[in-house]
């Protein structure tokens, strides 16, 4: 199992690398980036895990080097948000040209590698890839996820702080939907493994889902400059990657939200079309991982009317960000 990250020597990369090459899954462990990944890699080589590090930097066709016979590729390259840079849309001037060079690089070199975007704006970065692998005749809409861990993740210690014990964080289980920007991030609260406690009030749900939607704008404001969340975005892409990588291994039965072409099953994709009432073609819901990657896409399942709100708020920020994605590989600007 070769993993390979690109951007590895960043905010998010360090710690990432870290986790995966203390997943005992990944025998090999590529880290790319433009600065800094060969220091970084002979770091990490020495801690006693099954994975064999390299680091490569641009010159050497190092960027080719890394992703040979890569089976997942997880990419947190990019700028990241401060303050006074109020969206993530705003990062995609320089993130977008960033994300098509490195999607071209894996579609000419590991076409069959899963892919994982955490490079913002994820909503249309994911498009960006899915766009530059179609050029080169390699799309296989399975196979390429947005990272949308970091929402689940912070709705299970949301949801526990709520709750009146943090111990419960490791079990509490909330499907979150939509994309991963502001008002497109649609906790799904009522399916909460744990209820809410009945006293809640409709107000203090609304700080609830304002707080899930909003997690990553509390970090940049907290950080003052120094950039958005790299840990917490670590520890959660970890446990996406560690999804993939126990699915692509034979497990059966691991459900988990992530961002995804609709077409990466059919019936699954024309459902939840029908079910938000929108055509679009990428939307973040629970999907059944399988050694192909995409198994399944399950539906939203029960919702509240003021869910099916949300879900219908995050439609046009949505379906805008994804059209941008795609334009930008058709014509760059
Ligand atoms: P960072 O600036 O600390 O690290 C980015 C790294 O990318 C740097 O090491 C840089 O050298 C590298 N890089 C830049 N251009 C590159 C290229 N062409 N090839 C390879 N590497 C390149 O930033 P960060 O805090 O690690 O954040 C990275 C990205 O992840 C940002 O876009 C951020 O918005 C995003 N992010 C996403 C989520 C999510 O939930 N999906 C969460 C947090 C952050
Ligand atoms: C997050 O959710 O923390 C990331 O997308 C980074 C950001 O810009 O908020």
């Amino acid at each position: 199992m070769k993993a390979v990250v690109l951007g590895a020597a960043g905010g998010i990369g360090q710690p990432l690398s870290l986790l995966l090459k203390a997943n005992p899954a990944v025998t090999e462990l590529a880290l790319y980036d433009i600065v800094n990944s060969p220091g970084v890699a002979v770091d990490l080589s020495h801690i006693a895990t099954p994975a064999k590090v390299q680091g490569f930097l641009p010159p050497d066709d190092g960027l080719k080097k890394a992703l040979t016979g890569a089976n997942v590729v997880v990419i947190p390259a990019g700028i990241p948000r401060k303050p006074g840079v109020s969206s993530r849309d705003d990062l995609f001037k320089i993130n977008a040209g960033i994300v098509r060079d490195l999607a071209t690089g894996i579609a000419t070199t590991a076409p069959k590698a899963f892919v994982l975007v955490i490079s913002n704006p994820v909503n249309s970065t994911v498009p960006i890839v899915a766009e530059v692998f179609k050029k080169h005749g390699v799309f296989d809409p399975k196979r390429i996820f947005g990272v949308t861990t970091l929402d689940v993740v912070r709705a299970s210690t949301f949801v526990s702080e709520v709750l009146g014990d943090r111990s419960l964080s490791l079990s509490v289980s909330v499907p979150v939907v939509g994309g991963h920007s502001g008002v497109t991030i649609v906790p799904l609260l009522s399916q909460s493994s744990h209820p809410l406690p009945a006293s809640l009030d409709a107000a203090a749900v609304d700080v609830l889902i304002n707080r899930i939607q909003f997690g990553g704008d509390e970090v940049v404001k907290a950080k003052d400059g120094a950039g958005s969340a790299t840990l917490s975005m670590a520890y959660a892409g970890a446990e996406f990657a560690g999804k993939v990588i126990r699915a692509v291994n034979g497990e059966k039965g691991i459900v988990t939200p992530t961002f995804v072409n609709l077409a990466s099953d059919r019936t699954g994709g024309d459902a939840l079309r029908k079910e938000i009432g929108k055509d679009l073609d990428y939307f973040s819901a629970p999907v059944e991982l399988g050694v192909d990657g995409v198994a399944k896409i399950h539906g939203l399942g029960k919702i509240t009317p003021a869910e099916k709100a949300l879900v219908d708020a995050a439609l046009p920020e949505l379906s805008a960000n994804i059209e941008k994605g795609v334009a930008f590989v058709e014509a760059p600007k």
